[in-house]
């Protein structure tokens, strides 16, 4: 046997793998990222294994301080990995029963099938704290910016045509929303990941007397009551990756909000639109046209939702023919949960930064929202006031815009006797509704972009991010 063979092989195996074997069967050129979550499950398992006997005091003790050690060598870069050992869990494992001989007592009645599925547990445990206070930040930002430019309208757009008017912070809010129902589900989630597999063995849990309840509330897997957390079927606990899938699902979803508002920026900060200006360092040129600043931030963040929701895809396929229990694809998990994680913390994070760093064009903003086009279905409400069926009104508002093309000047510019020309239902205050200012005012229905109602819902959502 092989010097470096893996603990795995010991015994049962003449020969240790091929090295493309080897090569093709390695997780530690990204499993080790587990290292601290692996080492914290070891430490419990000891500390457990100890409560009942199965180890001494100066094993345990030189098993927590034999791990300790490793931990401050890896996290120093100093601690030397070796493929040949495949996995985190076994390059751990190997090193601390070089040093210390009861490291080959702590795998007792504990297999890699239930210690990766707790180390993933624990891992996605602690990103999904990191990754929501960045969620939280993103919405900070977006009503900051909405906060700071209370006063400015745009057009709101339908089929990416102007339609109503709505203030900016309006628009940016309605993100806020999608960024909170993307925590609701992260946190929702989390229930499920917060549920230890520990003791599940390889498959049929052990003849050993653990104590389970114990290691649980060791890890910290208990709900919000403090009861500990327990996988109940040791078969669904070495195989379920449902946590996994529902992360990257969510992750999915939010990507995709990411995407939307990266798209919205983009139109934006386009001469076409004009709206924002995304400060230099938040944006790159063109190694041609020297004119050029783009929005690459943004782009980028768009274009990311695509790797995001492939890893769902991946995920779902690597499960779907699965037999019980534990098979090596699910190896494959991690990369696709890794991924996920890294990349929409890293976007979400720059998109923040990238709009603490935007401005608004307030003047081209309201020119755009000065479009009394955009107020053609309040004139249409001025006639459904008056008793007239809505349809009727959606009517005459259409012929009086007709009408308007045809004299070439915008709604509000046409005369009492134009619109009576249309219809004798309109008053000497009809053209009041162009108003931009009063017609924002009349907006006050709860969720409407109404003057009053943004204001309530900026300051709604200022005391919840607080
Ligand atoms: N590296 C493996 C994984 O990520 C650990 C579990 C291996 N278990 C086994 N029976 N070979 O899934």
């Amino acid at each position: 046997m092989k010097k470096n063979s893996p603990v795995s092989r010991s015994g049962r195996f003449a020969h240790a793998p091929g090295a493309d074997v080897a090569r093709f069967t390695e997780s530690i050129s990204f499993d080790r990222r587990l290292w601290r979550h692996d080492i914290l499950g070891s430490l419990a398992h000891a500390t457990m294994l100890r409560k009942i006997g199965l180890l001494s005091k100066a094993e345990a003790d030189a098993i927590v301080r034999g791990l300790d050690a490793i931990a401050r060598e890896i996290k120093a870069g100093k601690f030397k990995w070796k493929p040949e050992l495949e996995d985190v869990h076994m390059n751990i494992e190997a090193e601390l029963t070089r040093r210390v001989p009861a490291g080959a007592k702590l795998h007792a009645a504990r297999s890699r099938n239930d210690q990766v599925a707790l180390d993933l547990r624990l891992w996605l445990r602690d990103e999904l704290v990191l990754l929501l206070g960045e969620i939280v930040d993103l919405q900070r930002g977006l009503v900051a910016l909405g906060e700071k430019n209370a006063d400015v309208l745009i057009p709101g757009y339908t089929h990416l045509q102007r339609a109503q008017p709505v203030y900016l912070a309006h628009h940016l809010l309605a993100y806020v929303e999608m960024l909170e129902r993307d925590c609701e589900r992260f946190w929702d989630g989390y229930s499920r990941v917060n549920v230890c597999p520990l003791g599940s063995g390889a498959i049929a849990g052990s003849t050993l007397p653990l104590d389970r309840v114990f290691v649980a509330k060791l890890l910290g897997f208990v709900d919000v009551h403090g009861r500990p957390q327990l996988t109940q079927n040791s078969m669904d606990a070495v195989s379920d990756r449902d946590f996994a899938v529902e992360f990257c699902a969510a992750g999915a979803l939010l990507a995709v909000h990411l995407s939307r508002l990266a798209e919205d920026v983009i139109l934006w900060a386009s001469a076409e639109f004009n709206f924002i200006k995304i400060a230099d360092a938040y944006t790159t040129g063109s190694s041609l046209m020297p004119q050029k600043k783009n929005p690459d931030i943004a782009e980028l963040a768009r274009g990311k939702s695509g790797r995001v929701i492939g890893n769902l895809m991946a995920l779902l396929t690597l499960l779907k023919g699965l037999p019980m229990t534990y098979n090596r694809d699910l190896q494959e998990d991690k990369e696709r949960v890794f991924d996920t994680t890294d990349t929409v913390r890293t976007t979400v994070r720059l998109m923040t930064a990238m709009l603490r760093n935007t401005k608004i064009n307030s003047p081209a903003c309201a020119a755009a929202a000065g479009d009394p086009a955009l107020l053609a279905t309040d004139l249409a409400d001025y006639l459904v006031k008056k008793g007239m069926p809505f349809r009727q009104a959606h009517h005459a508002v259409g012929a009086v815009v007709a009408l308007a093309e045809k004299l070439g000047k915008p709604l509000n510019r046409l005369t009492f006797a134009e619109l009576q020309s249309v219809d004798k239902n309109f008053g000497r205050d009809a053209l009041g509704v162009f108003d931009l200012k009063r017609a924002m005012a009349k907006r006050n229905l709860i969720g409407a972009p109404g003057t009053k109602e943004v204001a309530k819902q900026l300051a709604r959502w200022r005391e919840q991010l607080s």
